[in-house]
């Protein structure tokens, strides 16, 4: 459920139209509604509550400060995995007790920040980062909070760009060689084991797979305590999905029913990493139609957004519906809707029934909340849209759309190389 309604035939977010928004901060622009963010957050933080548990937004799906705050003031935490994330977390006044940093190459200078800003945990997920943490640790007088990322080996069954916990993948310890490595970390000095995580990939449909890595986790966490390592925290990571078209996910009370029923009475907290299933639906990329073309039977609408602006549909072959801002009474043509981006990658819908634009016409692409935004470049130095968040009847412009002089920032051309 989100706020993205028609009204007499206007897209709105809340309580204001789609146009409006646009005509003020111009496109492509990227429009998130707080109400969504916030009925979505409280959905799922709701879910667990019978449960001791911490919820931290995975925030490489969407890192804006204000969606960040947003959050933080609901009482959650954080997933990040780079200094820069915990950078944006710290200034959303994120509390470090709260943030738990994952990723398989963390660097040096990162794993020093953290330390020093006394997160609750690293997911680590190699013997040669336990040591590396362990010597950072020492040099700089701490104790590392830790978790191993066990690699369960469970089908996602989700693309295989964002499977993670299958044995191919590069993310975790696989889950036979954990105890080993888990007894390595217990005789380090400056290291505390805590938890055990996983994350077993990203847009799941289903509870089963979440299920059978938890199963496989606890089997990890009984044969640990007869080693006499005892467990506090059990990250489950990330992965909900979202209905993009057609898809049916369980929703989050499913799936922490079915959680909270493989958990059975383990004295654990858990932690969780939603990232997708918060902020997908609650946020949509908004372009004008430049041009429209018909060639050799094949109707294309060239749009001012491309694929800097949201990589999805080209990176994954993704689905993103694409609906009218104001709805025309002109029907539907079968079309491709693309960016103007020099790649036959840049599209946002292929040989898809949809309105019949016209030039200068605005479009929605739904979903686009999350891995959007955040996964935007500046690729044929386009500068990157603008975000916007509606609160009611008002809206607040939370990343000014940037500008040509952004684009060489940084940029230094010494004389004598000419
Ligand atoms: N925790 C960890 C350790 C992760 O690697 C991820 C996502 C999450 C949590 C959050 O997963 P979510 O709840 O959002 O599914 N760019 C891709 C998705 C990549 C996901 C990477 N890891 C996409 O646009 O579909």
């Amino acid at each position: 459920m989100h706020h993205f309604h028609y009204l007499k035939n206007e897209l709105y977010c809340e309580d204001i139209p789609v146009t409006e928004i646009a005509l003020a901060v111009g496109t492509p622009a990227y429009i998130y509604s707080h109400a969504t963010l916030k009925r979505h957050f409280r959905a799922f933080d709701s879910a667990f509550e019978g449960m001791k548990h911490l919820t931290c937004f995975s925030m490489k799906s969407t890192s804006n400060l204000a969606i960040l705050k947003l959050f933080a003031s609901e009482g959650g935490g954080v997933d990040i995995v780079s200094g820069g994330e915990l950078y944006r977390a710290l200034k959303a006044e994120v509390e470090p007790a709260k943030i738990v940093f994952s990723g398989v190459g963390k660097k040096v200078e990162d794993l020093e920040y953290a330390l020093e800003s006394d997160i609750l945990m690293f997911n680590v997920e190699s013997s040669q980062e336990i040591i590396k943490l362990n010597e950072v640790a020492k040099r700089t007088g701490k104790k590392a909070r830790i978790a191993v990322r066990v690699n369960p080996d469970v089908d996602p069954k989700t693309h295989p760009y964002i499977s993670t916990g299958l044995k191919e993948n590069k993310f975790g310890i696989d889950i036979n060689d954990a105890p080993e490595q888990y007894i390595l970390a217990a005789g380090l000095k400056n290291i505390d084991v805590t938890g055990v995580s996983c994350h077993i990939g990203s847009q799941l449909t289903q509870s089963s797979p979440f299920v059978d890595a938890l199963s496989k986790l606890k089997g990890l966490i009984r044969m640990l305590e007869d080693t006499g390592i005892t467990i506090r925290y059990l990250d489950l990571g990330g992965g909900l999905g979202i209905t993009y078209d057609s898809e049916d996910p369980p929703l989050p009370d499913e799936y922490a029913g079915a959680i909270s029923k493989e958990l059975g009475t383990a004295d654990l907290t858990l932690i969780l990493e939603p990232g997708r299933v918060i902020t997908g639906n609650a946020g949509i990329l908004v372009t004008k139609v430049l041009y429209t073309k018909t060639a050799r039977e094949k109707t294309f609408f060239i749009v001012d957004a491309a694929m800097n602006d949201l990589i999805r549909p080209s990176l994954y072959d993704s689905y993103h519906a694409v609906q009218p801002v104001r709805k025309s009474d002109r029907g539907t043509v079968t079309a491709d809707m693309v960016g103007p981006i020099c790649e036959s990658g840049d599209f946002f819908a292929k040989e898809r029934e949809m309105d019949a634009f016209e030039p200068g016409d605005l479009a929605a692409i739904m979903s686009a909340g999350a891995y959007g935004f955040s996964m935007s470049s500046n690729y044929n130095s386009r500068p990157r849209a603008c975000e916007v968040i509606v609160n009611r009847d008002r809206f607040y412009i939370i990343r000014a759309r940037e500008t040509f002089e952004d684009l060489i920032r940084g940029e230094t051309s010494p004389d004598c190389l000419i």
